[in-house]
């Protein structure tokens, strides 16, 4: 990383060169952050707008990589789709920022793009999912939730509070990471031999339900529903309601995130237990931009820290950040 980047790492130091010259003529105010032309330049892909995560995800970048923080960013949502993705990356390689960050849709089809930003050395910060590439050394540092643990913990709740249940696993944008480790993670638990279908919502509600209604004719014996993300879980809600049944008790429904409108379906008993995946963490992404635009050395991966709700008070929700 750092013989890779010693043209950035130039440009930090000379950057910080001219900070501290400037808050050496300044009055004192202790912060050289915001106070010239340095910012530090990055371009954010962000995967898309399909869930209320993504929606408080977006707002924690944007709310953490601000020009008073020191940067000067490019934001550009991908719609869920790859291609899209792949030309912003580019889009940035022309632009020539300092730092590229994003959070990859699904984790294969990336070597050439990634093998292009290293040949531009740019440093590449992987945000929230992660990729599958034969590139070596693909980035400098990924932040994110262990999504493989998630659905252990959804796995575990289901084993212990619903041995016999009949699952229905409504999963995320297939071949993304987080699809494909919490469902890994959860069907390790329970086995396989307990799931009686799986079909994918692409993590939105709309699709969601749809999957929901589909798989209500198709397995009608399903009594449990695990869902890859809070808004799939709401749609599944609207699906189980529309057939005549009771969400929470004809059905149990076991969701990953926690947001709002996730945590209160917990609170009014249409949900049954509720990972948290948390996407607040700006603040994090930002302060691993400047280490890595400084030349620091950063570890490797940074979980973010979940926890778990079996219940919760609407004093509580109404004190959460999302
Ligand atoms: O990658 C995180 C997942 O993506 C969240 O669980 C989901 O809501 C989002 O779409």
């Amino acid at each position: 990383m750092a013989g890779r980047n010693v043209r950035r790492a130039g440009a930090a130091a000379l950057a910080a060169l001219s900070l501290a010259a400037l808050s050496a003529c300044s009055s004192g105010s202790g912060s050289d952050e915001g106070s010239g032309d340095e910012l530090i330049s990055v371009g954010f892909s962000q995967l898309g707008a399909e869930s209320g995560w993504r929606t408080a995800n977006t707002e924690s970048v944007q709310a953490s990589l601000t020009e008073e923080a020191g940067f000067d960013l490019t934001f550009v949502d991908a719609q869920q789709k790859q291609e899209n993705q792949i030309k912003a990356l580019r889009d940035f390689i022309a632009q020539d920022v300092d730092v590229i960050a994003f959070s990859p849709v699904i984790e294969t089809g990336w070597d050439e793009v990634i093998e292009e930003i290293k040949d531009a050395e740019i440093p590449l910060v992987l945000v929230d999912r992660t990729v599958d590439t034969t590139v070596e050394d693909p980035y400098v540092t990924w932040i994110g939730a262990d999504f493989k643990q998630e659905g252990i913990t959804a796995g575990e709740w289901v084993k212990e509070n619903a041995p016999d249940a009949k699952i229905f696993e409504l999963q995320g944008t297939m071949g993304s990471g987080a699809q494909v480790d919490r469902e890994e993670g959860f069907d390790s638990v329970v086995g396989e031999e307990n799931i009686v279908g799986k079909a994918s919502g692409n993590f939105t509600r709309a699709e969601g339900k749809a999957a929901v209604e589909a798989a209500l004719q198709a397995y009608p014996e399903t009594n449990l529903i695990f869902a890859h993300n809070d808004d799939m879980g709401l749609g599944a809600i609207e699906a189980i309601e529309a057939a005549g049944k009771v969400p929470g008790v004809d059905i149990k429904i076991v969701t990953i995130d926690g947001v709002h409108d996730g945590l209160q379906a917990l609170l009014d008993g249409k949900f049954n237990y509720v990972v948290e995946c948390n996407p607040v963490f700006g603040d994090q992404i930002a302060d691993a931009i400047k280490k890595v635009y400084a030349g620091e050395e950063l570890p490797k991966e940074t979980i973010v820290v979940d926890q778990a709700f079996e219940s919760i008070t609407q004093e509580e929700l109404d004190a959460r950040l999302y």
